[in-house]
């Protein structure tokens, strides 16, 4: 099949990249030249473990092209996926969808033959009516169908997740667009994906309702480990022992300092907006986005009482920066409301994050970025642990302990036994265990 797709953000390049290993050939669009020449040469704009790979080996096979030219890409295209960004709209917070309707109208202006329009970008139900609705406008004479395909992709597990998915949602009633996605995804019926066929709008909703569901999980787990600190119990035996129910599952249900990143914070609150527009509101997401918020700010309070009540003048070494592990997002990251709460509060912060810092310094201020985690935590005070990356699950605690000048270990992620850290004269904090 022949596939274009337009907008090379992190959805458009995981799936052009991924449809392309496939066997498929596929064009990826995007109006920045800068961006488009970086590609063509192998340079990813966004840090994604497998994809600078994944993406020159089929640029090699010519299975995967990169232009700033639609024209060509979408003639010749079996189907054209949008996938572009859609922000929370400055003021009100619904999803902005100027580009997903801009590109519907570029596409109308250039499609040949029968044409399959998805959109893949994450867009609020009736979308793809508007869509629909602009293409006619647009062409009246053009045959097309347009199908909604949300994505499910999780950073730094985007390959993974697009190869391996759980489902894939395709939401049409169309016969011959059914077929046309069938064939697209025809190498996931070998591994038996279940691929589940529904109207456009379940199918938009479908998405919003997941990542909404998948957020009040997590911000349930977090109030559980809030009130475990309380009554002296401990939330990962809590999630184990819920967990194992198969009605509940054992996934996102580790308690952290909040969620952020690009989707659950915009795609909770646009579910919101819409929800409330319709006259059906959704309190139970309205409540976990306050939650939410309150506790990213809660988590820098946390760290201040681990300090005896006062950090000012005092050094605290920060251990990751981006929302979570294996990506260089800094979007909604709990950092950002940790870090300069604690500054606030007189502390100098040195941090270090593998992947973050470049994207953090234009984020946060008056931060001294270090070269590796000893260097972080050379000569503080306290140590924060934000984001869980791989490498700071093993870290050499005696080597950690003998470089600080204090002792104080705040793990927001739970990735150290609270016993191990005592054991190392650490005084350990963690999120819902008990304090040693
Ligand atoms: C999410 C969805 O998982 C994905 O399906 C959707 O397409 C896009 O949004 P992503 O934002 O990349 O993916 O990250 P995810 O792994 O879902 O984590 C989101 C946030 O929740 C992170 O801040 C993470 O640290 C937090 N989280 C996740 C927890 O605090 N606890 C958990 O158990 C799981």
């Amino acid at each position: 099949m022949r596939v274009a797709i337009i907008g090379t953000g992190y959805v458009g390049l995981v799936s052009g990249a991924c449809f392309a290993d496939f066997g498929h050939t596929v064009t990826c669009v995007d109006k920045d030249e800068g961006k488009i020449e970086k590609l063509k040469n192998g340079i990813m704009p966004i840090y994604e473990p497998g994809l600078d790979n994944l993406v020159a080996s089929n640029v090699k096979e010519e299975r995967l092209f990169f232009t700033t030219d639609a024209k060509e890409a979408i003639k010749n295209a079996d189907a054209v996926f949008i996938a572009v960004g859609t922000p929370s709209r400055r003021g009100d917070g619904h999803a902005d969808l100027s580009y997903v309707y801009g590109a519907a109208e570029e596409i109308a202006q250039l499609m040949d033959g029968f044409t399959v329009v998805v959109t893949k970008s994450t867009v609020p139900v009736g979308t793809g009516d508007e869509v629909e609705e602009i293409i006619r406008r647009t062409r009246p004479d053009a045959d097309f169908a347009v199908v909604s395909n949300p994505e499910f992709l999780r950073e730094g597990a985007a390959i993974k997740d697009f190869k391996i998915p759980d489902r894939v949602v395709v939401g049409t009633d169309d016969e011959r667009a059914k077929q046309v996605m069938k064939e697209l995804y025809r190498p996931l019926f070998l591994n038996e994906t279940p691929i589940l066929f529904t109207t456009r709008r379940t199918s938009e909703l479908i998405k919003y309702a997941a990542n909404a569901f998948l957020a009040v999980k997590i911000t349930f787990i977090n109030e559980m480990a809030d009130l475990c600190e309380k009554v002296g119990a401990n939330v990962q035996e809590v999630s184990r022992g819920i967990g194992l129910d198969g009605r509940i599952g054992a996934k996102f249900l580790n308690a952290g300092p909040g969620y952020g990143g690009s989707c659950f914070p915009k795609d909770t609150l646009a579910l919101t907006k819409t929800a409330n527009d319709y006259g059906s509101p959704v309190r139970i997401v309205d409540t976990v986005i306050e939650v939410n918020a309150d506790r990213k700010k809660a988590m820098a309070d946390k760290v201040i009482a681990a300090m005896g009540g006062d950090v000012s003048g005092k050094t605290i070494g920060v251990l990751g920066l981006a929302f979570k592990q294996n990506t260089d997002d800094m979007r909604d990251a709990p950092s950002l409301d940790i870090v300069p709460a604690l500054q606030k509060a007189g502390a100098r912060i040195v941090a270090f994050d593998p992947e973050a810092m470049k994207e953090a310094s234009h984020l946060l201020k008056d931060v001294e970025f270090a070269g590796s985690a000893y260097a972080a935590v050379d000569g503080a005070d306290a140590i924060v642990i934000i984001t869980e990356w791989d490498q700071f699950r093993a870290l050499d605690l005696n080597r950690i302990k003998t470089a600080m000048k204090g002792n104080v270990l705040v793990d927001l992620r739970n990735i150290y036994h609270p016993d191990d850290a005592a054991k190392h004269g650490f005084a350990y904090t963690s999120i819902g265990r008990p304090v040693s």
